[in-house]
């Protein structure tokens, strides 16, 4: 028998596979729905201090190679998913929430009403969100970065993870990983959020696919696999103490598995969620079990981390 489940953070999870934070998570009709899935956990829709309308629509598109997105962090307000969190039967699967502060002060309000509320919810901290005009990715920007997970890690009482977006520099994994690896309250290191300002063009129309921003947005799906995959090897090699989340370019449970051998703890699924709906967490654990099989795997630990390098 193959068995999927694994322990995170002290929480048992039945399977490692759970939505990507913006994706089948913005209101209470489509939490529940990943509640009832086959998804071992799931994540709230990254909040701010007051409720969002977000970016003007078209603002997401499917392409043949993924998506492209430019939301900007539409969301109900942190009021609305602490509440939601607070309701959730941590018995039947553990629950993440994710917070998106559009300055450091909206983290520390946020911060300080999730640590009051004492909710067993596991935070999740987006310092990568590239769809928010005027606000530059916070992980991109080392010192705010360094400035904010202080701060972060002075109000707050619990483990909690960040978000992060994808880096493509050696020294730029180095100096991230550095600067995490000074936090031991950053329990885990989410990699990636989507490949943010890419532009996606219909040749025919010869316009941009999505509105906001000129057309500039947040790439997901197939496009990212590899540079997902880079990112959580990246930080599993260097932040030892920490665990990794892997996030971009999940379709299949080979590419689940390739995630889990890479270093990932979790993976987190976008792009493929949104196309085919929470019905896929059924497919990907069963796809992920079949090749788990094929290869003599029976728990997650027999390979996990295991990536062998030539
Ligand atoms: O635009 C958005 O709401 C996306 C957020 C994110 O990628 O973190």
């Amino acid at each position: 028998m193959t068995d999927l489940s694994t322990r995170f953070l002290d929480c048992a999870f039945a399977n490692p596979l759970m939505n990507a934070s913006g994706v089948w998570c913005y209101d209470q009709t489509e939490l529940d729905a990943l509640n009832l899935s086959a998804a071992g956990a799931y994540v709230t829709k990254s909040c701010t201090l007051e409720p969002r309308a977000g970016n003007p629509e078209p603002r997401y598109k499917a392409t043949p190679l993924g998506s492209i997105n430019s939301m900007g962090l539409p969301n109900l307000g942190y009021r609305f998913y602490l509440d939601y969190v607070a309701k959730h039967d941590y018995a039947r699967k553990p629950l993440f929430m994710s917070v998106a502060g559009l300055s450091l002060e909206d983290n520390l309000a946020m911060v300080r009403e999730i640590k009051a509320a004492n909710v067993p919810a596991i935070m999740e901290l987006n310092l990568s969100c590239p769809n928010v005009p005027g606000k530059p990715q916070i992980a991109y920007d080392f010192d705010a970065m360094d400035a904010m997970l202080a701060a972060v890690c002075r109000e707050y009482d619990k483990p909690f993870g960040v978000k992060m977006p994808p880096y493509f520099d050696i020294a730029h994994f180095d100096a991230a990983a550095e600067i995490l690896n000074r936090y031991p309250q950053v329990a885990f290191v989410t990699c990636i959020n989507s490949i943010g300002n890419a532009l996606a063009i219909d040749t025919e129309t010869e316009t941009v696919l999505i509105k906001p921003k000129d057309g500039f947005g947040g790439i997901g799906g197939d496009y990212v696999l590899p540079t997902a995959l880079a990112n959580v090897n990246a930080f599993f090699r260097r932040c030892p103490d920490k665990k990794v989340i892997g996030c971009g370019g999940v379709k299949t449970g080979e590419q689940v598995f390739q995630h889990l051998l890479a270093g990932a703890s979790l993976v987190q699924v976008g792009t493929a969620l949104q196309e085919e709906g929470p019905a896929i967490f059924a497919r990907l654990a069963d796809e992920l079990a079949a090749l788990m099989a094929k290869k003599g795997y029976k728990t997650l630990g027999d390979f996990q981390g295991k990536l062998k390098t030539l």
